[in-house]
């Protein structure tokens, strides 16, 4: 399973990059506002940290516009993914797109039809949010062991990215499950990393080392 960073903060960014595990990055229009400078901007100097899929996500809601700013997202750079909401506008995009050559990643999917429409339409990727299913009381990353189930079964090339990651577990599921790629929270990155007894371990090896110096 590939690790993306799910963050539009470059410091972020380029700490995670630093470690040489990242294989893309995700945003979307949330974590882009967080940041409060230009959109385009942002996802151009994410480019220029991390050689790997980038996800830009498109704000309209036909799919008119959704062509329009996703032909214009495409010019910053060769690794740009454009992010379409999982709508039947967002198809419509997706599979106009596809026969352009600009990949798409299909965002906001919680059940596996949803994935499948995306998949056949024509998306590099689709995007199940495994968080926010847990938050309303469903098992999350079931909805990603039926699409890479399925997508298995029929040779389906689409990736899955597991998304809305909250936590460690979450990560460890989506490998098991099947998932291509994990995007993942900056936090839950350094919670990945470390470990008690890793830094006991290393306390320790220090102070025998000292002893017999
Ligand atoms: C995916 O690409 C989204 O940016 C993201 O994972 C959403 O996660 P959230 O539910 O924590 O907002």
């Amino acid at each position: 399973m590939k690790l993306f960073i799910d963050t539009a903060n470059l410091d972020e960014i380029k700490e995670v990059s630093s470690w040489g595990v990242l294989a893309g990055v995700t945003t979307n229009p949330s974590l882009i506002a967080k940041e409060g400078r230009d959109f385009k901007t942002v996802v151009k100097e994410i480019t220029d940290i991390v050689d790997g899929p980038i996800s830009a996500e498109v704000v309209s809601e036909d799919h008119e516009g959704m062509l329009e700013e996703a032909r214009d997202l495409a010019k910053i750079h060769k690794n740009i993914i454009i992010k379409v909401p999982m709508t039947k506008e967002g198809l419509k995009a997706v599979s106009i797109l596809n026969k352009e050559g600009i990949k798409t990643n299909v965002t906001l999917i919680f059940s596996a039809n949803q994935a499948l429409l995306a998949a056949r339409s024509g998306a590099s990727f689709v995007s199940p949010f495994v968080g926010r299913l847990d938050d309303i009381g469903n098992e999350g990353i079931n909805i990603v062991e039926d699409i890479s189930e399925i997508f298995n079964i029929f040779g389906i090339e689409t990736e899955i990215i597991s998304a809305s990651i909250r936590h460690p577990i979450h990560v460890l599921e989506s490998a098991k499950a099947g998932a291509d790629i994990a995007t993942i929270p900056y936090k839950v990155f350094n919670q990945m990393l470390n470990h008690p007894l890793t830094d006991s371990g290393i306390k320790q090896f220090l102070s025998d080392w000292e002893s017999v110096k």
